[in-house]
């Protein structure tokens, strides 16, 4: 899998790309990444990338022509197999789980990271296959939009996490009926006068497993209903779950 990566600050992957359990992905090749400066395809002494918007108004826009030499750079690098071109923007699909699967399960992309007040649209209309946004929120620039993105990916890849089949366990995981994790504790037994629910120190297996299902299904029940509506919907919530969700709805009334 390869992505190919345009920015303006591609120093800051330096310390992203060999850090943590993903730097195994990408030392190995397994997410194999690589870093284009569009600068580097500007004109003149300054190799200016960036100017004044059409119309008026703040901020720098990204030229056109730096970024499409960049891009054409890449395609023929890549032999021009079909991969998708990605803007990071606002407007675009929210990323989550589902779609770091698809990407995780594909054979890479071009990935664009804006700056600025964006790119000239030209640019965008010609070759841009998708956009994905990290959230209602606006960043500085694609880079940390990139970054999640690649180590969403990477993380999923067999063998990178330490324990394999960890990430099956984590929130939103089609394994775990796309509830969100459950809370999780470590030594000391005490902390600060906290202790850790009795249940985890048993040794009992059965009963540390239903109690986690429990607790998934409580939080995720409390923080994003819709993901309890929904694997209910798809028919994976067991009698037992039903029951327990049942009574959490009657002890939250007779709180209220
Ligand atoms: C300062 S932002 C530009 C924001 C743009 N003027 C707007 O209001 O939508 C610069 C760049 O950061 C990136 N960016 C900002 N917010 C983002 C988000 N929520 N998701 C993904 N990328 C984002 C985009 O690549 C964008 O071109």
């Amino acid at each position: 899998m390869r992505f190919d990566v345009i920015t303006l600050f591609p120093e800051l992957f330096t310390p992203f790309l060999a850090s943590g359990v993903t730097r195994r992905a990408y030392e190995s090749g397994l997410v194999e990444v690589k870093l284009w400066n569009p600068r580097d395809f500007a004109d003149g002494n300054y190799r200016r990338v960036d100017d004044r918007p059409f119309g008026g108004g703040p901020g720098m826009v990204m030229l056109a022509e730096p970024l499409a030499l960049c891009l054409e750079k890449i395609l023929a690098d890549r032999s021009r197999d079909g991969a998708p071109v990605v803007l990071f923007s606002p407007i675009g699909e929210k990323l989550d789980h589902a779609g770091v699967e698809n990407w995780s399960a594909g054979s890479g992309a071009v990935l664009v990271c804006g700056r600025y007040e964006g790119l000239d649209q030209r640019f965008i209309d010609t070759y841009i296959d998708r956009q994905v946004s990290l959230g209602d929120f606006v960043l500085s620039g694609g880079e940390i939009a990139a970054m999640a993105l690649l180590d969403a990916v990477a993380r999923l890849q067999p063998g990178v996490l330490n324990d394999e089949g960890s990430h099956q366990l984590d929130s939103f995981n089609p394994a775990l009926d796309g509830l969100l994790d459950c809370p999780h504790y470590t030594r000391p037994e005490s902390w600060r006068d906290q202790g850790v629910p009795q249940v985890l120190m048993s040794g009992n297996h059965a009963h540390i497993e239903r109690w986690r299902r429990e607790q998934r299904l409580a939080l995720t029940q409390q923080q994003r209903p819709e993901l309890v509506q929904n694997a209910r919907t798809a028919g994976q919530l067991t009698a037992g779950d039903e029951a327990f969700l049942a009574r959490l709805a009657k002890d939250i009334e007779l709180k209220a």
